[in-house]
């Protein structure tokens, strides 16, 4: 078991490395230390050696695997993640791999193989580390079993404009791979990643082909790409009906996202927005819960702005750490869940 600060690796420093994980990391300085950068591009290696002095920056992934880091963040472009994560894994490094971990089950039963005794491995899904997603997830164990659940996140012009993002990637791309990706995860996580009796009954993936980049990506401007910007889809998980809708592009004025589950005994509202588009449907963050037979709703409301995502980027990284140090994290039911579901989904769609 790694004792003391855990040398960590980072794969891809692009942005969600610069804007997310680097604050977080400077606020975990007695948990993490940066002992290897890798990325191809020069200008990401000088923005390393700058970030982390005291790192060697890589030019390479077998140069960063032999600085023998404990635990390696993988947030390269979602086509790499799989082989990248692979060859750590079964060198004994306990890896955090951003999302989209996997596109379904072949995926996820090649990483699980993979994973060496001593290593483990931990999903990037931030949204579900958000303080009011974990309220809302514990409002929803309240009211088990959940009947129904609503998952919604929609952006009116939000399209991730990093050129990788823009191409159809054999699944590796698209609004499901990302918003999507986010909502299943914490859908799994309301429904303890039971997917048995699983069914889908209705899927869509689609495409306006063109539409305004995210402005916290640089310049909003207009963009043409070939990947899906809209899915939507209805499952019946065992006795809940579940609804997704993701939209990287919408013509609802506004972003916005929205989780509600209900089942006979009430109902758990997440009102809102996740990550960093100041382009909000609603002011307000709440979570509420409703349960029926008692008086009033209970209500908190949040922080509206990016404060409670970079938060989520802290919280990922401690629960990382503490996974490394006891060994003890078994995500195979998390990865399981989203698998399953995702390629039931395709297919449907096909
Ligand atoms: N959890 C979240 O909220 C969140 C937010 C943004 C991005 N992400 C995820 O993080 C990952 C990176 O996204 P981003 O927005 O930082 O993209 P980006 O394009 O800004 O950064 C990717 C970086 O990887 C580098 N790279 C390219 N090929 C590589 C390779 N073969 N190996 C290693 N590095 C390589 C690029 O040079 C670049 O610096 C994606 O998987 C994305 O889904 C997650």
């Amino acid at each position: 078991m790694p004792e003391g600060r855990l040398r960590l690796g980072i794969c891809g420093c692009g942005w969600v490395v610069r804007n997310c994980y680097r604050p977080a990391l400077a606020y975990l300085q007695p948990e993490f230390e940066v002992v290897a950068v890798f990325d191809p591009d020069p200008s990401a290696r000088r923005f390393a050696a700058e970030a982390w002095p005291l790192a060697t920056v890589c030019d390479t992934l077998d140069a960063l695997i032999a600085e023998h880091p404990v635990a390696v963040l993988v947030a390269s472009p979602n086509a790499y993640h799989i082989d990248q994560a692979l060859p750590l894994l079964e060198a004994g490094m306990s890896c955090l791999v951003e999302k989209p971990v996997v596109r379904g089950v072949s995926d996820a039963a090649r990483l699980l193989a993979a994973v060496a005794p001593g290593a483990t491995l931990v999903s990037g899904v931030a949204c579900r580390y958000r303080c009011d997603t974990r309220l809302w997830l514990d409002h929803v164990k309240q009211i088990q079993p959940v009947t129904e659940l609503e998952m919604i996140w929609t952006r009116q012009h939000g399209i991730p404009s990093a050129k990788w993002h823009l191409r159809r990637d054999q699944d590796w791309t698209g609004v499901l791979a990302d918003l999507g990706y986010h909502l299943l995860d914490i859908a799994g996580a309301a429904l303890h990643w039971r997917h048995d009796e699983l069914e889908v009954l209705a899927a869509a993936a689609t495409s306006q082909m063109h539409g305004t980049a995210a402005a916290w990506y640089g310049e909003s401007h207009l963009i043409s790409y070939e990947t899906d910007d809209r899915f939507v889809a209805t499952v019946r998980l065992g006795d809940c009906r579940l609804q997704l809708q993701v939209s990287w592009i919408d013509e609802q004025p506004g972003d916005l996202v929205r989780l509600r589950a209900r089942s006979p005994h009430g109902e758990a509202l997440l009102e809102g927005l996740f990550g960093f588009s100041d382009n909000r449907r609603h002011a307000g963050q709440r979570v509420v819960l409703h349960q029926y037979g008692h008086d009033k709703p209970q209500e908190t409301s949040f922080d509206p702005g990016p404060r409670l995502q970079r938060k989520a980027f802290e919280n990922l990284l401690r629960d990382f750490h503490h996974s490394v140090q006891e060994v003890g994290a078994d995500t195979s039911d998390e990865l399981r869940f989203i698998a399953v579901v995702a390629d039931a989904m395709r297919a449907k769609c096909r």
